[in-house]
């Protein structure tokens, strides 16, 4: 069986960010084929909250899927602080928050949120390993489910599987969290609720998140960048920097500060889609 390469460290100037240089991601071939990413160039610093925003089919889960070694690109380059997505993700350095919690019925909300740190176990002694676990049950008490730590995800609602599914991404403690719209199978309420609950232990824990909406005001609210997209083939148009103060409660979406920028988000998209057209 031949050995596997030896692991290397990354340079040190890599290890600080996410690279993304000339990335491109085609489907099929002949009459299916789809160009869902053309000549894509991001740089996102360790500790941001970076928001893919655009319409349905522009390649925002693409990307971020590639970001996670899920899937492959067809050309262009990618480092994650500096590893391969790959190398990270071998080595559990990547947190996935899908769309549907994804938690296993038979499990506690407790076992379910501790399973990462179990199945990282074998990961932990791969040198290429810097996920640091977190405490289970401080990361449930920040996201209001100590309560429910010892129930099966049957007996929550779907925002508080929501959470327990967040709260699993933290408790694996990988520096980067990769989430494909958490929210949207949320009521508007609970969206409300869960968008100021997860800013509170971003704040704590600061991990580099890149997160993907449709929603301008969630993408504004959340984020220090949001990069907007367009389809065919899935481009940045923009990538806009929010510098709105942090934290971020209640009321960090009454002002027309924020309007601006929200504005400014939804502008930028429809100056790049009805340049297409
Ligand atoms: N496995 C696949 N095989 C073929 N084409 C695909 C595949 N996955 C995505 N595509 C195509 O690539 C393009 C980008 O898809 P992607 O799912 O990344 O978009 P998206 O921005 O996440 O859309 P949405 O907002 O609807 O989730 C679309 O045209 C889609 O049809
Ligand atoms: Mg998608």
């Amino acid at each position: 069986m031949p050995s596997p390469l030896p692991y290397q460290a990354p340079a040190a100037d890599a290890r600080d960010s996410i690279a993304v240089k000339g990335l491109a991601k085609v489907y099929g071939a002949g009459a299916d084929r789809v160009e869902a990413l053309g000549g894509i160039d991001l740089t996102i610093p360790r500790g941001a909250f970076v928001t893919l925003f655009g319409p349905s089919g522009c390649g925002k889960s693409t990307l971020l899927r590639i970001l996670a070694g899920l899937e492959e690109k067809s050309a262009g380059a990618v480092t994650l602080f500096g590893q391969t997505p790959e190398t990270a993700a071998r080595a559990k350095n990547i947190a996935w928050v899908p769309q549907s919690s994804a938690l296993l019925p038979w499990l506690t909300i407790r076992d379910n949120v501790l399973l990462s740190r179990r199945l990282n176990r074998r990961a932990d002694r791969d040198p290429a390993c810097v996920s640091r676990p977190e405490d289970a049950d401080q990361v449930l008490r920040e996201l209001g489910l100590a309560d429910f730590a010892h129930h099966r995800p049957a007996a929550l609602s779907g925002g508080m599987r929501q959470r327990a599914a967040i709260a699993r991404g933290f408790v694996q403690g990988a520096p980067l969290m990769l989430m494909d719209e958490p929210f949207s199978a949320l009521d508007e309420l609970t969206r409300d609720a869960l968008r100021l609950r997860l800013l509170e232990v971003w704040e704590r824990h600061r991990k580099t998140v890149v997160f993907v909406t449709h929603s301008a005001a969630e993408a504004v609210l959340l984020s220090d960048r949001v990069v907007v997209m367009t389809p065919r083939p899935g481009r940045i148009e923009a990538v806009i920097d929010i510098d709105l103060p942090r934290p971020r409660g209640r009321d960090a979406a009454d002002s027309p500060a924020f309007d601006a920028r929200v504005r400014a988000v939804k502008d930028t998209l429809r100056r790049g889609w009805e340049g297409e057209e």
